[in-house]
């Protein structure tokens, strides 16, 4: 994709630069990220950090197919409708359609999850996935969301972004990083040959954040919404089967690899998400406010398309 002379200016308007990965023709010439690795530093990285990367879901947890109205599956005759019910999530008729939100106490209890939800969830395909978390009301944040933020991209793209919780835009148009930090995303993408509109799985990325709803007035997300929204991005995850995640800012990084480290502990090598390999990185609104880092950003996106490209 190239950028059209509107798009770039609307970039400096806001202050961003066009991202441009090494060895890419340049749609124009732009100022390069100081100190910007090269491509070879970044493969001593991946080889140092990492084994090499699995085949696409190799590792991923193996979860039963879930078509609707199948023997089995949620809300098929039979089913274990009784689980969603349990679950507070919707139930669907036998065909998979018609959610109805049942709300437990289980599910609202905000210090842990309620297995029976997860594993429930652990089971949706992507519709039913849809749905629940379009009806969830597990957590307080449905009372204040106008939407729930699902997640766009490829549902089987080679690349999955993993952010925070959506804010005001994305509240208002029920799709992640339409902001200002996704018009930075987007650009990031973009000099990686990325993108999130339509395309092969090679090219077209999947985002999803860590939390589906708006925290009100963009506050941090509290560890009781982390947890009941986790088992949604972790089948999104596994439905994907991203050959790389990218981890993006503190609450990404920390719900995905279980550690409380600072990011900058973490970056400049390749983790592992149950096989899938993992990169982490600042979070672009983070990178808005500190533009001096987004040279390390580019040092990380670097990391992340060697080790994607290993993959194969
Ligand atoms: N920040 C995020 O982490 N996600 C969004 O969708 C928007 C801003």
């Amino acid at each position: 994709m190239r950028w059209t002379d509107r798009q770039r200016r609307i970039l400096e308007l806001m202050g961003l630069r066009l991202w441009q990965r090494p060895g890419a023709a340049a749609p124009a010439p732009q100022p390069q990220p100081a100190a910007r690795p090269d491509r070879a530093a970044a493969t001593a990285r991946v080889s140092a950090g990492a084994e090499p990367a699995p085949q696409a879901g190799a590792a991923l947890p193996r979860l039963r197919p879930t078509t609707p109205g199948a023997a089995g599956a949620p809300g098929a005759p039979g089913a274990p409708a009784r689980a969603a019910a349990g679950a507070g999530l919707p139930i669907a008729d036998a065909a998979g359609a018609t959610p109805s939100p049942v709300p437990t106490a289980a599910a609202a209890h905000a210090g842990g999850v309620d297995p029976e939800r997860a594993r429930t969830i652990a089971a949706l395909d992507w519709p039913q996935l849809r749905d629940a978390v379009a009806a969830c009301t597990a957590c307080s944040l449905h009372q204040t969301r106008r939407q729930t933020v699902f997640g766009v991209g490829h549902p089987r793209a080679r690349w999955m972004i993993v952010g925070e919780a959506p804010g005001e835009q994305e509240d208002l148009r029920g799709e992640p990083f339409v902001g200002a930090a996704g018009q930075l995303l987007d650009a990031m993408l973009h000099a990686l040959d990325l993108t999130r509109a339509d395309a092969p799985p090679e090219r077209q990325v999947y985002i999803a954040n860590t939390l589906k709803c708006r925290p009100p007035r963009n506050r941090n997300p509290e560890p009781g919404e982390l947890a009941q929204c986790e088992p949604f991005l972790m089948r999104q995850i596994a439905l994907v089967q991203p050959r790389l995640i990218l981890a993006m800012g503190r609450f990404a990084v920390q719900a995905l690899l279980r550690t409380e480290l600072p990011i900058g502990k973490l970056r400049g090598r390749v983790h592992r998400y149950q096989g899938v390999p993992l990169v982490v990185t600042y979070h672009p609104a983070y990178l808005l406010r500190n533009p001096a880092d987004k040279a390390r950003a580019w040092d990380d996106l670097l990391l992340a398309a060697q080790t994607a490209d290993a993959a194969g």
